[in-house]
């Protein structure tokens, strides 16, 4: 714990670029919204998730009991994985790999909450992402961003939205088709089940500017939150004109 504190306090130094976070539950339109802020500020998308799908799929790849992995276990997978820039985001490769569809899959997606709640997976995962921030302007996606990974954030968002709109566009991102009430029901039940599993990392920083995205469109969120990013780098622009003189 100490430990990290001061490997924080170090990256944090080290940093150069300006970071936004966006945390908020599943689906809550994180990743898909942080890429859009990303592509139209310049910045690039580090998608925190993505990083702990891809250690728990590549452990899945080895055929042992997925109900007795362990820290160690989980850990050891940590030199198959690799954040690589791609376009405009950092993608994660395993061996070497792109591995997107796996990372969305349904045992990925089951087991992912157990695995990110290890304390060393999340210090590994901290320092990946902290990693990618020293020599770029980062857009970072997650949980706990704002509070644990980047606390000086230049800009903190928290996205909601009603679980069942939530379950309605995830399904939507999966079928080529609407979803019925009844596959929204069920969806709806798995995300509730996951935010209550992940409810501890799950935390709005006291400086995060809230957005509820149930009746926004994405074109409405994503022009929010680059406007209040435009704001922030006028006014941290003017501090520093004003420090330089
Ligand atoms: O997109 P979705 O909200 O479904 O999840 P994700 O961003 O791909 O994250 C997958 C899982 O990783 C979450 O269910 C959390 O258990 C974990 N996670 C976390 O604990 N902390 C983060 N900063 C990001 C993800």
């Amino acid at each position: 714990m100490a430990r990290d504190h001061s490997a924080r306090q170090q990256d944090a130094r080290a940093r150069k670029g300006r970071v936004i976070a966006i945390d908020g539950p599943a689906a809550s339109g994180k990743s898909s919204t942080a890429q859009w802020v990303a592509q139209q500020l310049g910045y690039r998308h580090v998608d925190s998730g993505a990083l702990y799908r891809a250690l728990t799929a590549a452990r899945l790849r080895k055929p042992d009991d997925t109900e007795g992995w362990t820290e160690r276990d989980v850990l050891s997978e940590g030199n198959r994985v690799r954040l690589v820039p791609h376009g405009t985001s950092f993608a994660p490769l395993i061996d070497g790999e792109r591995v997107e569809t796996e990372l969305r899959g349904s045992d990925v997606t089951r087991l992912v909450s157990r695995v990110a709640s290890m304390p060393g997976v999340r210090d590994w995962v901290n320092a990946q992402v902290r990693l990618a921030a020293v020599e770029h302007d980062v857009v970072v996606d997650g949980r706990d961003i704002g509070t644990v990974v980047f606390p000086d954030a230049d800009l903190k968002i928290f996205l909601v939205a009603d679980s069942w709109e939530r379950a309605r566009r995830r399904l939507i991102q999966r079928m080529d088709r609407s979803p019925t009430d009844d596959e929204i029901a069920e969806e709806t039940e798995r995300l509730v089940h996951r935010d209550a599993k992940d409810a501890t990392q799950t935390v709005q920083a006291k400086d995060a500017v809230l957005i509820d995205t149930t009746r926004l469109t994405q074109e409405e969120q994503v022009e929010r939150i680059v406007a209040l990013a435009r704001a922030v780098t006028q006014r941290t622009k003017g501090t520093s004109d004003v420090d330089q003189e």
